[in-house]
C-alpha cells in the first residue's frame, strides 16, 4: 500500500471497499462504458472489481497500481487511474472518471501523477495506453501529457456488442524527464 499521491487538483489514493458506490458511478454508467473495453457494470460487479483490485494491491511484488481518483479537499472517488507491470519496466496506462466530472482537468491532472510517480518513483521505461478512435477526450489526455501515437491495434477490444480498433499510444522515461 502507498501513501495518498497528490496533483494539484486530484489525489490518487489505494481503494478501500466503502468505494463500490461510488465506482459504480463511473463503471455502471453508459456514457463512460461505451470508451471502455468492457461493457457497464452492476452494482455487485463494481463492488468485487473493487474488492478484487484491494486484493491484488496485496501482491508481492505487486502488479500493478491501481487507484481511487479523488478531488483535493474530499475523500470520494470520482474516478479510477491504474498502470499495470506489462514487460519489462514497461506497463499500460488506464483511467476513467465519472462523468458528471468531466472536462474539469481532473483526468490530465490524475494521469500526470502517476505518470511521475511511474517513471520517477518506479523508474519504468515505457507506459502505454490503447484508446479507441473516437475516443477524442482521452486521446487529449494522453497527447497534453506528450505521449506518442504509434499506431493502429486492429479489432483490439470486444465491447458493447463488437469489435473495436484501438489507437496506441506510448510515452518513455526520458521524454518524460525531457518535459
Ligand atoms: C477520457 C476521460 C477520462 C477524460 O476525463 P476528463 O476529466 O473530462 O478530462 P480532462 O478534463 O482532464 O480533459 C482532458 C482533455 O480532453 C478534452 N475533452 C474532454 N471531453 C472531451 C470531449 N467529449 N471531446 C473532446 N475533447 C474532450 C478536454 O478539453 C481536455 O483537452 P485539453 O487538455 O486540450 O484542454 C473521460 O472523458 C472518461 O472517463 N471517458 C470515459 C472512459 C475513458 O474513455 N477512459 C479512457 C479509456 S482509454
Amino acid at each position: 500500500m502507498i501513501d495518498p499521491l497528490y496533483g494539484e487538483l486530484t489525489k490518487l489514493r489505494e481503494f478501500r471497499s466503502s468505494d463500490g458506490g461510488t465506482a459504480f458511478k463511473v463503471v455502471g454508467d453508459d456514457r463512460v462504458t461505451t470508451y471502455l473495453s468492457f461493457d457497464s457494470r452492476t452494482p455487485e460487479m463494481a463492488q468485487k472489481m473493487i474488492d478484487d483490485a484491494i486484493d491484488r494491491a496485496d501482491a508481492v511484488p505487486r502488479t500493478e497500481y491501481y487507484l481511487a481518483i479523488t478531488r483535493l479537499d474530499e475523500d470520494e472517488l470520482i474516478g479510477t487511474c491504474r498502470i499495470a507491470f506489462s514487460g519489462v519496466k514497461a506497463a499500460k496506462l488506464g483511467y476513467a472518471t465519472a462523468a458528471d466530472h468531466w472536462k474539469r482537468g481532473y483526468t490530465t491532472d490524475a494521469v500526470r501523477t502517476i505518470l511521475t510517480f511511474a517513471f520517477e518513483r518506479l523508474e519504468l521505461h515505457r507506459i502505454t495506453a490503447a484508446i479507441g478512435p473516437d475516443n477524442h477526450a482521452s486521446q487529449a489526455v494522453v497527447k497534453r501529457l506528450g505521449f506518442t501515437r504509434e499506431g493502429v491495434l486492429r479489432d483490439h477490444v470486444f465491447t458493447n456488442g463488437s469489435w473495436r480498433d484501438s489507437v496506441l499510444y506510448s510515452l518513455l522515461r526520458n521524454e518524460w524527464l525531457a518535459n
